[in-house]
């Protein structure tokens, strides 16, 4: 019997007055399955497909970025003018089969822009080992806004349901919360009213480009996880500041992709991670919350959305292990996925073998796919290598920086 009547499957109205069918969201993963020239590939429009047949109510696509120039990886989705602006349209329908809504995240990687294919820059410059970037100068950071809301208008009129700004992991606009990144002296620099200042630049023009009735959600740390970054008491100054905004979803999620740091996804513990944050931050705002990290069985996501700590589940491991976990959960047939053991990874490794396994989901071919680490990570950086050179050849020749 479905077990339609739970929580976790009630439909949620945002505040913009989109519905989202069920409180199951598939986190944005950066699947490294763009055409290495910005554009999808028929795998990922495959994947897409696969999760929304698989009964999530929302997926959000990781890091698609606003220009080529600070891309967290060759991979990664460019939507802007230049844009095969059909092969867009094709997957935001395939991807919001079922009822399901597709998302594309707004990502700008800043400080840690990927090397071989950018200049990073971020909010202050730094020269750390493995992590060497330029300042943004007054004038870059005017236009940001700007450029952020044409992607987002381009990503309405190919069909995508809604967007979110990266604002989580250590990438720009999280460079901008962090006191370890950012230094600046000027109005974006110092306390946090000023350093949340291009974040709300950034939903408000946004907001202007889209109308009142496409979703705009955001991903935010609940702590960076590392010593100096952005903590919880700040963390908090910033749902108060978007409480007052036309934000419609508030993702909480934490950790860094910095030199040594643990990402979220890498996290030792036991999860679910960050609720005890979602509690805190339930009295400041009324605008839905989401949480991600750790989530694995089904009762941890029932209990987390029936006690009214969060209004959905972001889930982004357990789905590329099983994309049809929400009609399994809903049917009752899995509890939760099998999920690989790794002793001693390397920094980076985990998030190799996932992405390895999305691109395996794509072209239907998991059952083979190679479990063991090595391989994985020599497969993903094999691809890289391969990608940046087309990334190199066809933007910078291309697109004025
Ligand atoms: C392969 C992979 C790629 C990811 N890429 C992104 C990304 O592009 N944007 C983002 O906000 N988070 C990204 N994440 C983090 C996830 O959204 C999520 O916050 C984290 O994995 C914890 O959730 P989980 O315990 O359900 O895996 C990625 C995670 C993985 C495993």
């Amino acid at each position: 019997m479905p077990n339609t009547q739970d929580a976790l499957f009630r439909p949620l109205e945002l505040p913009c007055g989109e519905i989202l069918k069920n409180r199951i969201a598939k986190a944005a993963m950066s699947d490294s399955l763009g055409d290495g020239q910005g554009n999808p590939t028929k795998e990922q429009i495959h994947l897409y497909n696969r999760w929304a047949k698989g009964g999530l109510g929302l997926a959000i696509i990781g890091e698609v970025q606003p220009t080529p120039d600070y891309a967290e990886k060759p991979g990664n989705l460019v939507l802007d003018p230049n844009s095969n602006l059909d092969d867009f349209a094709t997957l935001a329908a395939q991807g919001s089969a079922n009822g399901a809504k597709l998302w594309i995240q707004l990502g700008h990687a800043g400080a840690m822009a990927h090397p071989p294919i950018s200049a990073p820059k971020g909010p202050s410059a730094l020269n750390i080992p493995g992590l060497s970037c330029e300042a943004l100068t007054l004038e870059e950071i005017a236009r940001l806004p700007e450029t952020f809301a044409r992607t987002a208008q381009l990503a309405q009129k190919v069909g995508f349901g809604g967007v979110e700004i990266h604002a989580a992991h250590g990438f720009l606009l999280s460079q901008f919360l962090s006191p370890l990144f950012n230094k600046r002296t000027d109005r974006y620099g110092g306390k946090i009213e000023n350093r949340v200042r291009l974040i709300l630049e950034i939903l408000e023009a946004v907001r202007n480009k889209v109308g009142p009735r496409l979703p705009i959600g955001i991903k935010l740390n609940a702590t960076d996880q590392l010593e100096g970054g952005l903590d919880g008491d700040d963390a908090l100054s910033v749902i108060t500041a978007l409480d007052q905004t036309s934000i419609d979803l508030i993702e909480i999620s934490g950790g860094t992709y910095f030199p040594g740091a643990r990402s979220a996804s890498d996290a030792p513990a036991r999860g679910p991670y960050f609720l005890d944050f979602a509690t805190s931050a339930r009295p400041l705002t009324h605008k839905p919350l989401m949480v991600t990290g750790g989530f694995k069985t089904l009762q941890q996501a029932k209990a987390a959305v029936s006690e009214s700590k969060v209004d959905v589940i972001g889930l982004a491991r357990a789905l590329v292990l099983a994309p049809t976990l929400p009609n399994k959960w809903r049917d009752e047939t899995l509890e939760t996925p099998e999920f690989p053991r790794f002793s001693n990874p390397p920094e980076g490794g985990v998030t190799a073998w996932y992405t390895m396994r999305l691109t395996a989901l794509g072209e239907d071919r998991e059952a083979e796919m190679e479990t063991d680490l090595p391989s994985a990570i020599r497969a993903y950086e094999a691809r890289d290598t391969a990608r940046t050179a087309l990334w190199n050849s066809h933007f910078h020749q291309t697109t004025p920086k």
